[in-house]
This record gives C-alpha cells, sequence and structure tokens, in this order.
C-alpha cells in the first residue's frame, strides 16, 4: 500500500507488508544538538522527547506492533547531577502529561530496565512508571517498550540468576534452559523479535543495548541528531530496511 506522497518520497512508496514488526531504537545525539545551538545539554532532550512523540505516533500510524526505545541507560547515572535531573523531569512530565492520550490511541507501555533500583528521591518517577505500566497493560495498539535504567548485560545477568536459582529449587534440570525459556527471562518475554535497530548521530555502537534480542536485527545509523530525527527520517529508514535482504545465518 503506497502511503508517501510522490513529493515526500521522491516517487517511491513504503510496502507494508515489508515493515518491521518490531523496531529498536537508540536516540542520540541530543547534547550535540543542543550545543550547536548553544543551548544547555537538557535543551536538546527536550527536543528529543517531542521528536520522540512524533515518532511513537507515525509507528502507530504505520502500524508497527512494536517499538522500543532507550530512554536511559544503567550507565547514564554517571552523567552530572543537572543533566540526570533534566531527564528525570522530563520523565515525570512525560507520563503525568501524555498517559492518557497513549492510552486513547490503545499503546501498551512496558518498561525495560530496574525501575525497583533507581536512586532516592525519585519515587514519584517510579510510581508514575508503575502507574503507566498498569493503566495500559491490557491495550492491543503499539507496543511501546522504553529502556530505563536499563544494561543488555545486567538483564542477561538477571536472567541467568533466575533461572540458576529454578534449578537449585528443583523446578527445573539445567538441560531445560533452551533459548525460549531464557527469553522469557528477559524484560522483553512475549515481544516480537527485534528486527530493525535504528541509531541515530553517526555512532556506530550498541551501548549495551539489547545484547540478547538483537542477534538477527537490521542495524541502520544515521548522522542525524536524534531531535532532528522526524517521521520523514523514519520513512528513509523503514524504506531502507524494506529493502533488506535478510537471511537469518542461511543463504
Ligand atoms: C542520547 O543523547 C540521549 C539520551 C541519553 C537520552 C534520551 C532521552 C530522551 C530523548 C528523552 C527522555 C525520554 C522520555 C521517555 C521522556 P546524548 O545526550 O548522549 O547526546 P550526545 O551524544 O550528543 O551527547
Amino acid at each position: 500500500m503506497a502511503i508517501f506522497g510522490k513529493d515526500e518520497m521522491e516517487g517511491v512508496t513504503l510496502d507494508r507488508a515489508l515493515l518491521p514488526r518490531h523496531v529498536a531504537i537508540i536516540m542520540d545525539g541530543n547534547g550535540r544538538w543542543a550545543q550547536k545551538r548553544g543551548m544547555p545539554r537538557s535543551f536538546g532532550h527536550k527536543a528529543g522527547v517531542e521528536a520522540l512523540r512524533e515518532i511513537i505516533r507515525h509507528s502507530d500510524h504505520l502500524g508497527i506492533e512494536a517499538l522500543t526505545i532507550y530512554a536511559f541507560s544503567a550507565e547514564n547515572w554517571k552523567r552530572s547531577a543537572e543533566e540526570v535531573g533534566a531527564l528525570m523531569g522530563l520523565l515525570l512530565e512525560y507520563f503525568t502529561k501524555e498517559l492518557d492520550e497513549l492510552h486513547r490511541e490503545h499503546v501498551c507501555i512496558r518498561i525495560l530496565g530496574d525501575i525497583g533500583d533507581m536512586p532516592k528521591g525519585l519515587e514519584r518517577q517510579q510510581q508514575a512508571l508503575y502507574a503507566a505500566m498498569e493503566k495500559t497493560k491490557d491495550n492491543m495498539g503499539l507496543k511501546l517498550n522504553i529502556a530505563l535504567n536499563y544494561g543488555g548485560r545486567q538483564e542477561i545477568v538477571h536472567a541467568a540468576r533466575v533461572l540458576a536459582q529454578r534449578v537449585k529449587d528443583g523446578e527445573i534440570n539445567p538441560e531445560d534452559i533452551d533459548m525460549d525459556r531464557f527469553a522469557a527471562e528477559l524484560y522483553t518475554a512475549g515481544l516480537p523479535e527485534v528486527d530493525f535497530l535504528i541509531r541515530t548521530s553517526g555512532e556506530m555502537r550498541l551501548s549495551n543495548f539489547l545484547l540478547y534480542q538483537l542477534a538477527y536485527a537490521e542495524f541502520y545509523q544515521t548522522d542525524v541528531l536524534w531531535p532532528d530525527f522526524d517521521r520523514h527520517a523514519y520513512d528513509e529508514a523503514l524504506l531502507a530496511y524494506t529493502r533488506r535482504n535478510r537471511r537469518f545465518g542461511g543463504v
């Protein structure tokens, strides 16, 4: 089905049937975007939330099943108190102001990461995150997964620990542990495989994001800084995906 006007995509149409089911995004470049404008980094994060809004709306419009975004890594606490404070403020504002609209759009929110283990003083954020998941848990629209206080290695170690405990308790045998059982202990349990990873701002790293889940994902990077990543840039990325030849190790 053609969804672009000729002016938007130079006559190219995007075939919805070929779109990824699950898109993951590393939203990078907020700081540089702000610095280029002589503004503090928090200004870039604020603009980043606007970009995120547009990408969520467009994902929903395109019928993408799951969107997973990297909002705050387990390592991001190392940033200055000012920047962490600004990000946590934006987070609270986002979940307070946007929740009703997301719910109306049938978006189902899941937080990936250890929200029980956030520093003291962030209780309001924690409550808002739990409330967002609870309110939207039965929604059947876009599955919006927000990685927060998230680390891929930490997630894998956590899963290994849970399974080791089950073996110790005599519930399962070591040989029962296969890929399905392992994946069932990850934050992404039950979600479709990640098909497509987008990273903005020209960096070519995984930064501890979805290390298990990205095994066969197609990777796309663009020099566009996250606050400038609009639906047209997203369409371009998705078009590139539809032209990939995925082989999953075969020929
Ligand atoms: C990376 O850019 C971006 C982040 C660490 C934060 C991303 C967060 C948002 C877009 C908004 C918060 C999310 C929600 C759900 C409200 P960077 O700061 O590392 O940029 P740089 O590489 O240019 O310094």
